[in-house]
């Protein structure tokens, strides 16, 4: 079978969709789309859009459809996807899912798989909590202070910036994120299983062990 290439990651907060789409994209050589980094730099440089989006990423809320459709839209406007890509994060909700598939189809470019990452809240919580992340935003790896610390505590390996905690990952925007994946986001897995695209792939073990599972479903 032809690998896979024009693919999406859903999962719960903290499953691990950065961390394995990151390998995904060197190995396919195709972009890594991930709304929350395009937020999270939009914060940063207080754009419009960084400015609406705060309160809801802060407080574990989901930013509204019409300004991440928008978001998408403009994304897939860089015209560099055509040998495939890696969403993550996107889409979180139906009407998102309704809009990317009407989008793709215009470009001609639609979704092979959508790759369910597994895993129980309980884990996803000790991954998220344990998390830092580089704060220079060319630079962006992300590290855990346990399961993937880095060589100098507190230091990028990659470019020596500081790393930094996202303001998101306190518990009680945590336990929001998680909620707002159960009772909205998850909804978009029959949607896919509908239209014979959902792949499931176990997120429980190392991320070597999670890279192999997608790297064997998806064909690369
Ligand atoms: P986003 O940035 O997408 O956050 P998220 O979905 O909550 O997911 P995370 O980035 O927290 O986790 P991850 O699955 O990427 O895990 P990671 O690889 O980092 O969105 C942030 C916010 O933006 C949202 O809450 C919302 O407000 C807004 N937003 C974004 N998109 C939106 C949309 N489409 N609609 C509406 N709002 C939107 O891994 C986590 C940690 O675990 C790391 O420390 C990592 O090193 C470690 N780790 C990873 N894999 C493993 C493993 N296998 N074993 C052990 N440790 C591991
Ligand atoms: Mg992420």
């Amino acid at each position: 079978m032809a690998a896979l290439t024009r693919l999406l990651l859903v999962g719960p907060p903290g499953v691990g969709k950065g961390t394995q789409a990151k390998r995904i994209a060197d190995s396919l050589r195709v972009p890594h789309i991930s709304t929350g980094d395009i937020l999270r730099d939009a914060v940063k440089r207080a754009t419009p859009v960084g400015l609406k989006a705060k309160e809801f990423m802060d407080s574990g809320g989901l930013v509204p459809d019409e300004v991440m459709i928008g978001i998408i839209e403009e994304r897939f406007a860089a015209g560099d996807c055509a040998k495939g890509y890696i969403l993550d994060g996107f889409p979180r909700t139906t009407p998102q899912a309704e809009a990317l598939e009407r989008l793709l189809e215009r470009l001609k470019l639609p979704i092979e798989a959508a790759i369910q990452l597994d895993c129980s809240d309980a884990v996803v919580v000790e991954r998220i909590t344990g998390r830092r992340s580089c704060s220079n935003k060319a630079c962006q790896a992300t590290y855990h202070v346990e399961f993937l610390p880095p060589k100098n505590a507190g230091k990028c390996d990659r470019c020596s910036s500081p790393l930094e905690q996202r303001t998101d990952d306190a518990l009680d925007a945590v336990k929001k994120r998680l909620e707002k994946f159960h009772r909205e986001t998850s909804r978009i897995l029959p949607y896919y299983e509908a239209r014979k695209l959902l792949l499931v792939v176990d997120g429980k073990g190392t991320p070597d062990q999670v890279f192999a599972g997608i790297r064997r479903i998806a064909g690369f």
